[in-house]
């Protein structure tokens, strides 16, 4: 039997030759001879020098294998009531056609495209198209709002847009026009066109002079019998850009390259996962965040999987047992998701009453990644699914797990609270403040990952490598630095903690509380203000809002919250769900004038906290304290999270 140990231990010994036999895993139209330059980009280059395609790989592969008939995406839509099956045949011929239509419009390899898309077949069908010809996709989540949009429009400088007439959210139909047409006004950036997918649910009714209907662009090609076919790439190239949440309003765009994605996701696929060609992956995310970038299109495809699009929430479309009724429908061999979704389910149907109505027998592993999974929603689905429960973690830098349990090789035993082992490739190091070992196990440091990063991890941030280096590679030098904080026990098992910087996770969402602040500072009667990230039993943490008003403000301190929740909600998006802003008087700080926000945190968490030494005023805690309260928003997360 092979264990997991041997593997790990195999990849440290030679690493070249480990990742040579995983790039076996996928079809090279020029097999890389080496797999890591370190002479390359900022800390080496993987499998430069070979030549690949990932649309490629995910479908003509397939095809050409036989496996044409097999299905190969499955749209699921509660909210809309629809489904749709694709054909490995029927997805190849509506990427190929799709991609003959950008070229059209223009796109050549090595151009941008920002996919702005809720979760239906046709974002995937997108970003498959400009992987075939070697366009560079940027996929922006749905919940963000126009500016956050245009500053993604900025930063990529796509030649086209990719959107659609609108999302749906269980209690109101969102229309994305009105928002694209706002961020292109916002951004300095114009593309040359857009093409939208309507929907019948909601019409986009104002085509403006380079807005284009995606079902028309479509038939035109498919009449005239245009396809393209897949650009050879290099395996350093760029597929795609994800903007992920930093510690200021400005995203960061994590770029991903093409031969050491593909072969990092489909060495997870049979190691990590546990997942043949033929059985069903569900991946319940969206395609906006890296889950859905790596789960939902491509690791799957690649393995020559049914993949699962699910345009629906865990409860409410219409009820908790939905992924109970999905697992059935299309025998679901692995689910991967967010203990927040299974957290809904489990608050909705404590008993799970509804999993007796379905036959969730093909379920072999559910995967939790994103935040923290508690040990009380780990140990919930265990006993109700009657699987194992897989906590993994990892970055949207990353792209696919950091730790976990290697499902696919051997499964260890399970740690409540623990996200398991290194995956090769990650040599995990716990450092202190000043970049030493902390020594001894068990003892908590900051997360680092020993250079070079494995293939699939980011080479840089798009256009600019000197914020690369200084986000993730100066303050350790040798090393990437998570921003996670973590120990690792005497068995080896990674625990990760909290975040060291001012990201918190919300529902499984990755956002800055700086972004936040920013958005709250830009308020014409706010002096100053701190967000945080407190305890939410839901969600995981949830961001509260302190302000403090210029002197002379005639609106009520009411008015003046409602507004601030408002103004994020249109700057940043629905999607930060920050409910909650409070005026106080004075927001407590250092002597030097740092604001204490762990402090705040730990008060609204009903922590104990020691009173910090440099504190300027020890009275503005209780005052503090007091509004808190006076808004029942002092929570008792260490009992509620054991
Ligand atoms: N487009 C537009 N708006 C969106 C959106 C999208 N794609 N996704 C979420 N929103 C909106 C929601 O409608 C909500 O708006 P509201 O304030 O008007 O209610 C707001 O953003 C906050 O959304 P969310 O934090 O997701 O909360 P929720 O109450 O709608 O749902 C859960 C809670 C737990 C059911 C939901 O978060 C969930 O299913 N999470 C799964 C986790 C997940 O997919 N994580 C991704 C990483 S793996
Ligand atoms: P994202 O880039 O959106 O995937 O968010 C990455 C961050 O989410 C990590 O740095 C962690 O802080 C957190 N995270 C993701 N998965 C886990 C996990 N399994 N356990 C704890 N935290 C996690």
């Amino acid at each position: 039997m092979v264990r997991y140990r041997d593997v790990y231990d195999s990849w440290k010994s030679d690493p070249d030759e480990f990742w040579l036999k995983a790039a076996r895993g996928i079809d090279w139209i020029e097999a890389p001879e080496k797999a890591f330059n370190p002479d390359a980009g900022v800390y080496g280059r993987w499998f430069d020098g070979g030549v690949c395609n990932t649309s490629y790989n995910c479908l003509d592969r397939h095809v050409e294998g036989g496996l044409g008939e097999e299905t190969a995406l499955i749209y699921d839509s509660p909210i809309t009531g629809k489904k749709r099956i694709f054909s490995y045949n029927a997805l190849l011929d509506e990427v190929a056609t799709f991609a003959a239509v950008l070229k059209s419009q223009g796109v050549e390899k090595g151009d941008r495209v920002i996919v702005y898309m809720p979760m239906v077949p046709e974002a995937a069908i997108a970003m498959l198209a400009c992987s075939r010809i070697g366009a560079i996709h940027s996929v922006v989540f749905g919940g963000f709002a126009p500016h956050e949009l245009a500053t993604r429009i900025n930063d990529a400088q796509p030649k086209l847009i990719v959107s659609a007439s609108c999302g749906i959210e269980p209690n109101r139909i969102i229309p994305y026009k009105p928002m694209l047409d706002s961020a292109i006004a916002q951004a300095s950036h114009k593309p040359d066109g857009c093409i939208i997918l309507q929907r019948e649910e909601h019409l986009a009714d104002e085509f403006g002079a380079r807005d284009h209907d995606w079902s028309s662009l479509l038939s035109e090609a498919r009449a005239s019998g245009q396809k393209a076919e897949p650009e050879p790439m290099a395996a350093t190239d760029p597929l795609y850009i994800l903007y992920t949440s930093g510690t200021t309003g400005q995203p960061k765009g994590v770029v991903r390259d093409t031969g050491g994605h593909m072969v990092a996701l489909k060495w997870s696929m049979d190691n990590v996962y546990d997942v043949k060609a033929g059985q069903t992956f569900w991946a319940a995310s969206d395609v906006g965040w890296v889950v859905g970038h790596s789960y939902i299109v491509y690791a799957p495809l690649l393995q020559g999987c049914a993949t699962i699009m699910f345009e629906g929430k865990p409860v409410g479309t219409p009820d908790a047992g939905v992924f109970w009724r999905v697992i059935e429908e299309h025998k679901v061999t692995a689910l991967f998701t967010a203990p927040t979704a299974f957290r809904a389910i489990k608050k909705e149907d404590p008993n799970a009453e509804l999993l007796g109505n379905y036959d969730t027998s093909s379920l072999k592993t559910l995967f939790l990644a994103g935040e923290r999974a508690d040990p009380d929603t780990i140990k919930w689905a265990e006993t109700m699914l009657k699987v194992p429960v897989i906590d993994n973690w990892w970055q949207t830098e990353t792209g696919w797990p950091i730790t976990a349990n290697p499902r696919g090789i051997e499964l260890l035993s399970v740690k409540y609270g623990s996200s398991t082992v290194p995956m090769p490739g990650y040599e995990i190091h716990i450092l202190d403040e000043g970049g030493h070992e902390v020594g001894s196990p068990s003892t908590l440091g900051a997360v680092c990952i020993k250079l070079p990063l494995p293939p699939g991890c980011l080479p840089t941030l798009w256009g600019n490598d000197n914020r690369f280096k200084s986000s993730y590679l100066t303050h350790f030098p040798g090393y990437y630095e998570t921003s996670d904080a973590g120990m690792i026990d005497e068995d080896g098992y990674l625990h990760i903690m909290a975040r060291t910087d001012d990201i918190i996770n919300v529902a499984g969402h990755r956002l800055s509380t700086g972004g936040m602040e920013e958005v709250l500072s830009s308020h014409p009667a706010v002096a100053e203000c701190a967000v945080l990230g407190a305890f939410c039993e839901l969600k995981g943490q949830k961001p509260l809002g302190l302000i403090v008003l210029k002197s002379g403000v005639t609106q009520t301190p009411e008015e003046i919250e409602k507004e601030c929740v408002a103004l994020v909600r249109s700057e940043i998006g629905a999607v930060a769900a920050l409910r909650n802003v409070m005026v106080v008087q004075r927001l407590p700080k250092t002597r030097s004038g740092k604001i204490l926000r762990a402090t705040i945190r730990k008060i609204a968490d009903g922590e104990d906290f020691k009173m910090p030494a440099t504190i300027d005023d020890p009275v503005i805690l209780d005052e503090i304290t007091d509004v808190l309260k006076a808004h029942d928003l002092i929570s008792n997360a260490a009992v509620a999270s054991a």
